[in-house]
C-alpha cells in the first residue's frame, strides 16, 4: 500500500467558459454563433451563480483542491476598462474555497480571450504581451493567499486552435471540429494534420508572453506560478522515430522548455497516440474509445509526467487535468485508478508530483460540443440540478485515505 505525500493536493478542475454561462464578450461566444457545426455554450452549467454549490460538492466529497479560471472577457470587457464587480466575484470564489479548506488553483486564461483582443490580432498581435500583462496585473489584485497560479492553459492547444481557425477561414464551407474532439473519419485527417505541423515559432512567442506574466505574478503575489501543457504521450511506430521528434518538438517540447525556471508545470494528459513516418496515426477505432474518439490509455498520465520531467529538467509537476469522456461512470473509475497507478509509479521513480486535479468537476461545454461528458458530477441543463456520480465519492475517498488501495468500492 503506497501513500501519496502528506501535502498532496486532490481535486478537480474546470474552466470559466465551459461552466459559467453567458460569456458574451469572449471570442468563443462569437465563434459559437458563427461557426457551422458548433453547439452554443449558452447558460453552460450556470456556475457563475452556482459556484458555492460546486465547491461545496467537491469539498463534501473529500477533495481538497479546486482549479478554476478567471474569465478575462468579464474582467476586461473593453480594452483597459476593468470591472471591479467581476474581480470581486472571483475573489468571492477564492474566499469560498478558503472557507471550505479547499486549495484554489487559479488559471488566469483558459482558451478564451476578450473578443476585442481577438479582433486586434489575438496572440500574434505585436502588443499581445502588453495587453495580457495589463490584465494579469489587475488579476493579481485578488490573489492574496492563493498558492498556485497558472498563467495560461495549454498554449500548445491554443496554437492548434489558431491554426485550425486559419484553415477554416481558407477552406470553403469547412466544418468546425474542436481540436480536443477527434471528429468523423473525414475530419480526422485535417485534425491530425493541423496538430502535426504546430509551428515552434508560435511556441516561442507564447513562452515570451508566459514569462512576462510569470514575472508579474511573482512580483505581486506569493503564489507558485507555471503554465499547463497538453501532453500527447506520443510514441513512435516502427519507422516513425524521426518524425516523432520533429512533431513532438513543435507540439509540446518547445512548451515544456518554456517551463524551465517556473515553480511548477501543469501536465494535462488523456490518451496516447502513435507517430509513423507520415505523422500522427489516427486513433484506431476500438469499442473502448472515448466519446472524443481517443484511445482508452490511462497509462498516458505516467508517460506524460515522465516526459515533462525529462524535458523541463526536473520542474515540479502538478497534474492539472486528467480524465475521460465517457457516459459510463464505472469506466471513469477504472480509467482514473489506472492513471493514478501510472502516476504513482512515476513518483516512485523520483518524479516530484504535487497534486492530481481531475478533469472535470462537472459535465460541461466541451468547446463546441455538449455530448462528451468528462464530469464527476452530472448537470441538468434545463434546471441546473447537480447530480454527483459515484466517481466523485470514489475520488474523494482516495483523497481522504491519500492512497489508492483504500478507495471505497462503488
Ligand atoms: C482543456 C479542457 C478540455 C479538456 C478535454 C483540455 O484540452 O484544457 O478545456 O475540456 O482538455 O478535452
Amino acid at each position: 500500500m503506497t501513500t501519496f505525500p502528506a501535502d498532496f493536493l486532490w481535486g478537480a478542475a474546470t474552466a470559466g467558459h465551459q461552466i459559467e454561462g453567458n460569456n458574451v464578450n469572449s471570442d468563443w461566444w462569437a465563434r459559437e454563433l458563427t461557426m457551422p457545426g458548433m453547439e452554443l455554450s449558452g447558460d453552460a452549467c450556470d456556475s457563475y451563480h452556482r459556484y458555492h454549490e460546486d465547491i461545496d460538492l467537491l469539498a463534501d466529497a473529500g477533495l481538497t483542491s479546486y482549479r478554476f479560471s478567471l474569465e478575462w472577457s468579464r474582467i476586461e470587457p473593453t480594452p483597459g476598462a476593468f470591472s471591479k464587480a467581476e474581480l470581486a466575484h472571483y475573489r468571492r470564489m477564492i474566499e469560498h474555497c478558503f472557507a471550505r479548506n479547499v486549495t484554489p488553483v487559479v488559471t488566469l486564461q483558459h482558451f478564451t480571450t476578450p473578443q476585442w483582443f481577438a479582433d486586434d490580432g489575438g496572440w500574434l498581435a505585436p502588443d499581445a504581451s502588453e495587453k495580457f500583462q495589463r490584465y494579469v496585473t489587475e488579476a493579481t489584485t485578488i490573489l492574496d493567499g492563493v498558492d498556485w497560479v497558472v498563467t495560461m492553459n495549454e498554449p500548445n492547444m491554443q496554437a492548434a486552435i489558431m491554426t485550425a481557425m486559419r484553415r477554416m477561414q481558407l477552406a470553403e464551407g469547412g466544418q468546425w471540429q474542436s481540436p480536443t474532439v477527434e471528429g468523423t473519419e473525414e475530419t480526422k485527417q485535417t485534425h491530425s494534420d493541423f496538430l502535426t505541423y504546430a509551428d515552434p515559432e508560435i511556441g516561442r512567442a507564447f513562452t515570451a508572453i508566459h514569462h512576462a506574466a510569470r514575472d508579474i505574478v511573482r512580483a505581486r503575489t506569493r503564489a507558485k506560478v507555471g503554465w499547463t501543457i497538453a501532453a500527447g504521450a506520443l510514441t513512435a511506430a516502427p519507422g516513425g522515430e524521426e518524425k516523432l521528434l520533429e512533431i513532438r518538438y513543435g507540439k509540446e517540447d518547445v512548451y515544456w522548455e518554456g517551463s524551465r525556471g517556473d515553480d511548477f508545470v501543469g501536465v494535462q494528459a488523456y490518451s496516447s497516440q502513435e507517430v509513423d513516418a507520415n505523422g500522427l496515426v489516427p486513433h484506431p477505432a476500438r469499442p473502448d474509445n472515448t466519446l472524443v474518439g481517443t484511445s482508452y490509455r490511462p497509462d498516458a498520465l505516467g508517460m506524460a509526467v515522465r516526459h515533462a520531467w525529462a524535458v523541463t529538467g526536473g520542474v515540479s509537476v502538478m497534474v492539472t487535468e486528467n480524465g475521460i469522456a465517457t457516459a459510463d461512470d464505472n469506466q471513469r473509475i477504472r480509467y482514473t485508478t489506472e492513471a493514478l497507478q501510472s502516476l504513482q509509479n512515476a513518483m516512485t521513480d523520483g518524479i516530484d508530483v504535487r497534486g492530481y486535479l481531475h478533469w472535470s468537476l462537472l459535465d460541461n461545454f466541451e468547446w463546441g460540443h455538449w455530448e462528451p461528458t468528462f464530469g464527476l458530477i452530472a448537470v441538468d441543463r434545463e434546471t441546473f440540478t447537480r447530480t454527483p456520480k459515484p466517481s466523485l465519492a470514489w475520488l474523494g475517498s482516495v483523497a481522504q485515505a491519500n492512497q489508492l488501495d483504500a478507495a471505497v468500492a462503488v
